[in-house]
């Protein structure tokens, strides 16, 4: 068992508002005077808590607080290091600098950009976020073979500057897929960096300075953070059980147009509404839609995640029915696959393709063929598809799983209630208590979930009551061990 002398560092630090923030403090002064060198192994945590006599979970907290600000990092089935580069290496370098001309460069930002604190929810022990796929289950073998087919047999024009809409066999097997299983057709494919690249990139073209946005009043922040790049104002359509309302839509339209401020677009989750997960009915769909022609409002429809879809046959993305083709369908290969495969797609008018693909290639002026040329083969092959049945069916054992285990907290009223999804990869849930209480209760923990105002688009409707436990991306043993641990349940 490593030991490491830290303790006197610990008790020299000031008083804390929680213990883990002592601890991490101690270590960062070990880190910084030298007492812990760059790269050496920091003790597992249930070891470093015996000596300090504290809690593993005390530990853990302590150290993700350290692994945010740079000074440590873990490394998956290895344990804790500290950072070879240190943050106060890197500010050190900056004053000597400084210090030598005597005249820094004075930086003027023209976006008002908030520091990105992007929480490594895969670094707790029991990661709950809501759209993590298991990416254990992944058949990387498969992948690495068609990657060798692909460097084996490389279409050498391809390789080159041009096609920047992606890889054509790709953009071929895509279509042919969402024709099969969305009942999309006569589109024009976009393969893009993530959906994300998507969401910037009609956001560059389509929002000028003062367009309004509508949206879910829950919803997904990183599509939210794109259109107020853009210079756009957003405004919160109202939510039920099913989705947003359709009178609360129509106010909103009509109140924007009084306001001489018309709603230009609309970002929707209809089919597992994100973050609730429930499917928008038809009929709302329907109006929606017919609201959405008569003011001129285009749509973007975020479909990302439609394979998991458990009690039937998925309804039909709104884009499939889309006469005027104001309908903008988005989808990614992040949830089917994992996020750093970095693929994912726009299905689009025809008359919007070009202006897309002139505004992508301003931001990069090619895609990465190896990549694109290896999932084509994959789906091609007819192995794409039965993975995805296969793992449909593991997130749909889970799905029930957590809804059984859900059930049982409910009856000792640690919570109040539960949705169950019909799809999706998290259930969401009704607390008695407050919602942020539980989740930084749970950090401590080393649980990782997220709670009701992180969805919210105005932070004073937030009624701090819902959580989202995302339950696909760990096995039933573990989803049982963490749920005890965050209900403080005995097992
Ligand atoms: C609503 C929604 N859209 C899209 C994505 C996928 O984004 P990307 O394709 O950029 O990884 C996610 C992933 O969490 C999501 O929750």
């Amino acid at each position: 068992m490593k030991q490491i002398n830290v303790k006197h560092l610990i008790d020299e630090q000031p008083p804390a508002k929680a213990k883990y923030l002592k601890i991490s403090a101690g270590l960062r002064a070990a880190i910084k005077t030298g007492l812990l060198k760059p790269g050496e192994q920091l003790p597992a945590a249930r070891h470093l808590g015996q000596q300090l006599t504290s809690n593993r979970h005390t530990i853990m907290a302590a150290y993700n607080e350290l692994i945010a600000e740079g000074w440590i990092y873990s490394q998956q089935r290895k344990g804790y290091f500290v950072a070879n580069v240190l943050p106060i290496d890197k500010s050190q370098a900056a004053t000597s600098n400084h210090q030598e001309t005597n005249d820094s460069f004075d930086w003027e930002f023209t976006k008002n950009l908030h520091p990105v604190m992007q929480e490594q929810a895969a670094n707790y022990q029991y990661n709950f976020a809501g759209g993590t796929p298991d990416t254990s289950l992944f058949p990387f073998g498969e992948l690495k073979a068609h990657i060798s087919d692909a460097l084996n047999h490389p279409d050498l024009v391809s390789l080159n500057y041009g096609d920047n809409a992606g890889f054509k066999p790709l953009i071929k097997q895509i279509s042919q897929y969402l024709r099969r299983v969305r009942s999309l057709q006569g589109r024009e494919i976009v393969i893009t960096n993530g959906s994300q690249e998507a969401l910037y990139i009609l956001s560059q073209i389509l929002l000028k300075q003062g367009d309004v946005v509508a949206t879910e009043a829950m919803g997904y922040r990183p599509a939210w953070n794109a259109f107020s790049n853009a210079g756009a104002h957003l405004v919160a359509i109202d939510q039920d059980e099913f989705g947003i309302v359709t009178q609360s839509f129509a106010d909103i339209v009509t109140e924007q147009q009084a306001l001489g401020q018309p709603i230009k677009l609309l970002y929707l989750t209809p089919l597992h509404q994100y973050p609730t997960t429930a499917t928008l009915p038809v009929t709302r769909r329907q109006a929606i839609y017919n609201i959405a022609q008569q003011h001129n409002i285009a749509i973007i429809e975020d479909d990302y995640d439609h394979e998991f879809h458990y009690r039937c046959q998925p309804l039909a993305p709104m884009a499939s029915d889309d006469p005027r083709g104001l309908v903008i369908y988005l989808s990614t290969f992040s949830k089917v696959m994992f996020p750093g495969a970095r693929i994912g797609f726009m299905a689009l008018d025809s008359r919007l393709r070009d202006a897309v693909v002139s505004y992508k290639t301003i931001i990069n002026h090619k895609v990465s063929i190896t990549t694109q040329d290896a999932i084509a083969r994959w789906m091609d092959s007819g192995n794409f598809e039965r993975y995805l049945r296969k793992i449909t069916k593991i997130y749909q054992q889970r799905r029930d799983f957590i809804l059984l285990q859900l059930a049982a907290y409910q009856h000792q009223s640690k919570i109040k209630s539960f949705t169950k999804p019909d799809g999706g990869m998290a259930v969401w849930v009704e607390l008695n208590d407050s919602a942020r209480k539980l989740s930084e209760q749970a950090k401590l923990k080393s649980i990782f979930i997220q709670c009701q105002g992180h969805f919210m688009l105005n932070q004073q409707d937030d009624s701090d009551r819902y959580i989202r436990l995302g339950f696909a991306g760990m096995d039933q043993q573990k989803i049982e061990k963490g749920l005890a641990c965050l209900f403080d349940h005995k097992i």
